[in-house]
C-alpha cells in the first residue's frame, strides 16, 4: 500500500482506536477498527509500535468527537454529519443512529482506500475532494442541521487554510457548528523540525498549532461564528485518569495540551 505521509497517519489514528478497543476495559468500543486493522496487510506494530499511552490519549480524543456527534443526531435525528478528512474512521459505525447523513471529504487516495475497505452504505456518501476547497459544501442537503468534524485534519493546514475553512463554513451552514482539534504550539513545533518520532515513526509536519487558552480566538475567523465551546476529555484510566482533571485546570498542560473545539455558527451571518 502506498500512501502519502499525511494520509498514512489515518493508518496511524486507526491502529491507536484498535489498540485501545482490544482492551479488556477500553475507554472506547470499536470493533469496526479491530476488524479493519486485522485485515489491512501493513505493519501496523512495527511502524508504530504498540503504546497503551498514546492509544489512550487517542481514544479520549475520539470520544470528545463522538459526544458531539451523538449529541448533535439527539438533536437533529434526521440531520447531516460531514467528516472532513474522516480517513478510516469507524465514527458511523460507533454513533450512528439509523436515519442521519453522512458525508466523507477526503482526499483522493484516502477515500479509494476508504470505498475499498469501508464501502458506503445507504446513507453514507464519499466524496474525493480537498477539504480546503469549500466546493464540498454544495453537495451538503442542509434542510436537516448540519454538523461538520475535522477530526486529526486542521493540524496538516497552513493557518490561513484553517481560518478559511471556519468562515466557509460559518457562511454556507448558518446554524450548524463546526467540531475541530488541535496540537498544541510546542507539539506543532516539534513536528515542523522533523523531531516528533516515537518507535521510528516520524510524524508529518503540523503546520496549525494551537494552545487550549487560544481557541476562544477562532471566533474571529468568521463573524457569523456565534459561540466557541471547549470539549474536554473525561474518564480516562489509571494514572492518566487520576491526573487528567488536574491537567485540564492546572498549568501549564491546562493551557498547552490537545484540545477539541466545537464553533457554533448564528443563524444568520450578522454582516453589519
Ligand atoms: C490524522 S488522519 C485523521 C483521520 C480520521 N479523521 C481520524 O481521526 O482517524 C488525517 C486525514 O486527513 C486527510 N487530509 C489531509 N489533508 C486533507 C485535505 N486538504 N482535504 C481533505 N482531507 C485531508 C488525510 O487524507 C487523512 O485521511
Amino acid at each position: 500500500m502506498e500512501l502519502s505521509a499525511v494520509s498514512e497517519t489515518a493508518l496511524w489514528t486507526l491502529y491507536q482506536r484498535s489498540v485501545e478497543a482490544r482492551r479488556p476495559d477500553p475507554l472506547l468500543e470499536d470493533p469496526k477498527a479491530v476488524e479493519l486493522v486485522e485485515r489491512i496487510d501493513y505493519p501496523f506494530a512495527e511502524r508504530f509500535g504498540t503504546s497503551d499511552f498514546q492509544a489512550q490519549l487517542q481514544a479520549l480524543r475520539v470520544a470528545c468527537f463522538d459526544r458531539e456527534v451523538a449529541g448533535f443526531l439527539a438533536r437533529e435525528p434526521r440531520g447531516t454529519v460531514v467528516c472532513l478528512g474522516e480517513g478510516l474512521e469507524t465514527q458511523f459505525w460507533r454513533v450512528d443512529n439509523g436515519r442521519a447523513q453522512w458525508l466523507t471529504v477526503d482526499l483522493p487516495e484516502s477515500v479509494s482506500l476508504r470505498e475499498k475497505l469501508l464501502p458506503p452504505g445507504p446513507r453514507q456518501r464519499y466524496l474525493a475532494a480537498d477539504a480546503t476547497d469549500l466546493a464540498w459544501a454544495d453537495e451538503v442537503d442542509r434542510d436537516r442541521g448540519v454538523l461538520v468534524t475535522a477530526q486529526g485534519l486542521c493540524m496538516y493546514l497552513r493557518p490561513p487554510q484553517v481560518r478559511a475553512l471556519i468562515s466557509g463554513c460559518a457562511d454556507r451552514f448558518p446554524g450548524g457548528s463546526l467540531v475541530l482539534d488541535a496540537v498544541p504550539r510546542w507539539f506543532g513545533r516539534l513536528t515542523l523540525r522533523g523531531s516528533l518520532r516515537t518507535h521510528g515513526y516520524q510524524a508529518p509536519p503540523m503546520p496549525w498549532a494551537m494552545d487550549a487558552d487560544e481557541q476562544a480566538k477562532l471566533r474571529t475567523a468568521s463573524p457569523a461564528v456565534s459561540a466557541v465551546r471547549d470539549v474536554r476529555p473525561t474518564g480516562g484510566r489509571g494514572l492518566v485518569g487520576a491526573l487528567l482533571p488536574l491537567a485540564l485546570v492546572l498549568p501549564p498542560l491546562a493551557t498547552r495540551r490537545p484540545s477539541v473545539t466545537v464553533l457554533e455558527f448564528a443563524e444568520r451571518p450578522d454582516r453589519s
